[in-house]
């Protein structure tokens, strides 16, 4: 005999423990609908997709559907897309890469982009460097700033294994003894006399002497610099390894020599070609000597 709650409407089991009793409430159907279909369309999604993890690989499912092959095929449809202007842009003279916008387009965008994966941990992703590594936005350029001169540094990069790798050293002058450090102290006052700043003027006269005699050789009489040694000026206000008595001091007596990899041997000429047309429309590019 079927009771009802009264106070639900429900159906009361017919079951009781110690004068507790259960009501039947039976779930919706709206929700066991739901629910059947989600296990119906599970099954269906197992046969059709890859669902299953295996040891070394998965259940690849009918559709054999695959995230990485879609984006690889994308990625190689681009690069047949981008050969031909890259093509072109390899073979381009300097002059006609700037006389093409959409050339100059296609290698200012890759070159940006190259430059984020590859430069900016040691330039700074604006490209304003660090110290030891050079700001390549100002118009200071240590082995020169035209798109043929910027291209063959990043292609050949400084002072690396590279046969035609950029390359000077200026000497370590304490390490090696040439220069002891009261010799050394006097050409650093000198140095901050020729940026105009604080010296000592006794100190730099006999400073100007050790220069002449040691410096200008790379640095150039006046301390002007030398890109044929990737000798920077120091007569500006661009400093790569600081412009303090100490970093001087420090430069001086043990010299830097910072390295830069040859980027010709990693990267595509393409990307070469497109990284100088970037790093030179950043703001010290200069023209092609000669024009
Ligand atoms: C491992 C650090 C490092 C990375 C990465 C690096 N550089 Fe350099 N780069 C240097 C150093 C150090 C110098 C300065 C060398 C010297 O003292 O002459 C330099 C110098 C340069 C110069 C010469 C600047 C001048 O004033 O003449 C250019 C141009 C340049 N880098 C571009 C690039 C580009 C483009 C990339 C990315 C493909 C890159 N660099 C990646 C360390 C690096
Ligand atoms: C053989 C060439 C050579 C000689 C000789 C030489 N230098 Fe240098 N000097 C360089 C080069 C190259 C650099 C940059 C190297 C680097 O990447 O660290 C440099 C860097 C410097 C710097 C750092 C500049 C900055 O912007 O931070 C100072 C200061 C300096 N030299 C002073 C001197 C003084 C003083 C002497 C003489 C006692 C001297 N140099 C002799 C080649 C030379």
């Amino acid at each position: 005999m079927q009771k009802i709650d009264s106070a639900t409407g429900s159906e009361i089991r017919s079951h009781e423990w110690d004068g507790i009793q259960e009501l039947n409430t039976p779930l919706p159907r709206w929700w066991l609908w739901t629910f059947l279909v989600t296990v119906v369309w599970s099954v269906a999604y197992w046969v059709v997709m890859p669902a299953w993890p295996m040891i070394g690989s998965y259940t690849k499912g009918v559709l054999n559907w695959s995230q990485r092959d879609n984006v690889s095929a994308e990625l190689k449809l681009t690069a047949q897309a981008r050969r031909p202007i890259a093509n072109r842009l390899v073979a381009a003279l300097p002059a006609d890469i700037e006389s093409d916008p959409q050339m100059l387009e296609f290698a200012l965008a890759s070159g940006r982009a190259v430059f984020k994966d590859n430069c900016a941990p040691c330039h700074g992703s604006g490209a304003q460097g660090f110290v030891g590594y050079p700001n390549l936005n100002d118009d200071d350029w240590l082995w020169g700033g035209s798109l043929g001169e910027i291209e063959q540094t990043i292609r050949y990069g400084v002072r690396n294994a590279n046969d035609k790798s950029r390359f000077s050293e200026m000497p370590a002058f304490v390490k090696l003894g040439t220069l002891n450090r009261t010799q050394v102290a006097d050409t650093v006052e000198f140095v901050l006399s020729l940026s105009g700043q604080a010296h000592s003027a006794d100190a730099a006269g006999r400073g100007s002497v050790l220069f002449a005699e040691h410096c200008a050789s790379c640095h150039g009489e006046g301390g002007q610099g030398d890109r044929t040694q990737g000798a920077p000026n120091l007569t500006d206000q661009i400093w790569l390894h600081g412009k303090s008595r100490i970093a001087l001091t420090t430069v001086i007596s043990n010299a830097r020599n910072g390295s830069m990899p040859a980027w010709g041997e990693r990267l595509s000429a393409a990307d070469v070609r497109a990284l100088a047309v970037y790093v030179h429309s950043l703001g010290g590019g200069e023209p092609e000597p000669g024009q």
